[in-house]
């Protein structure tokens, strides 16, 4: 049954060559061949089901939004939910520990890190989007004013990540305690996501910083 549904989101994600990009090492340096207009690239990873990618693409049309995500079944949900394809958004099959075959140095100038599987367990500490060896990819792919953008409502997570991004010299450049609090005045101007939605419904608190190697 489980691998009947496996098949079936391989099938799936193959037959929209126009949206899924299922061989990422050969776009390591051409990405912006895949939308030449672009000003920038913005890579969110552990994309989910898109809702966020989506809504940010549709958005902004001068910047290619590109999706990682590495499960082909979650994949095939995004896909699902596409209504009309935008020009600057395409979603990659993939995982993060490959990154660097990806994308050539500075090919990024925007990652999303949205509600990350916060790993729990000590021993699982490395799996985690905001360990200390993903950051120092993170370093190597982002453009030199390059920006990380992160969002949770997992506050062991997020005390983690501010120790490793303080630890490896990255600047806070905005913190919120309570997202959603902070921006009720301007809530138009938020894009969420499918985890983001069911937190907040809950009443879950969202944590976020942004924060950049560079200083203005
Ligand atoms: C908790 S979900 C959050 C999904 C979405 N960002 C949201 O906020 O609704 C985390 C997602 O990240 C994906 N993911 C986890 N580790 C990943 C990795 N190493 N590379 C790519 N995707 C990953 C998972 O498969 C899952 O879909």
């Amino acid at each position: 049954m489980r691998l009947r549904h496996i098949k079936n989101a391989q099938e799936v994600l193959h037959e929209r060559s126009d949206l899924v990009v299922l061989d990422p090492i050969a776009h390591q340096g051409k990405w912006r061949d895949l939308y030449p207009k672009a000003k920038a690239l913005h890579l969110e990873i552990g994309m989910g089901k898109g809702q966020f990618i989506l809504e940010m693409a549709k958005r902004n049309p001068d910047i290619l939004f590109l999706g990682l995500e590495k499960q082909a079944s979650v994949l095939k949900k995004a896909i699902d939910k596409v209504e009309k394809k935008e020009d600057n958004c395409w979603f990659i099959l993939g995982d993060a520990e490959e990154l660097l075959s990806m994308f050539l140095p500075q090919e990024v100038d925007k990652l999303y890190l949205n509600f990350s599987d916060p790993w729990p367990k000590k021993r699982h500490t490395k799996r985690r989007l905001t360990a200390s060896h993903h950051l120092e990819q993170y370093t190597v792919l982002l453009s030199s004013q390059g920006t990380i953008e992160f969002k949770t409502d997992n506050r062991h997570l997020f005390e983690f990540s501010l120790r490793m991004f303080t630890e490896q010299g990255w600047i806070l450049d905005e913190l919120s305690l309570n997202l959603h609090e902070d921006k009720q005045d301007n809530s138009e101007s938020l894009v969420t996501t499918e985890y983001e939605d069911r937190f907040v419904t809950k009443g879950n608190i969202i944590y976020y910083v942004r924060i950049k190697k560079w200083k203005e």
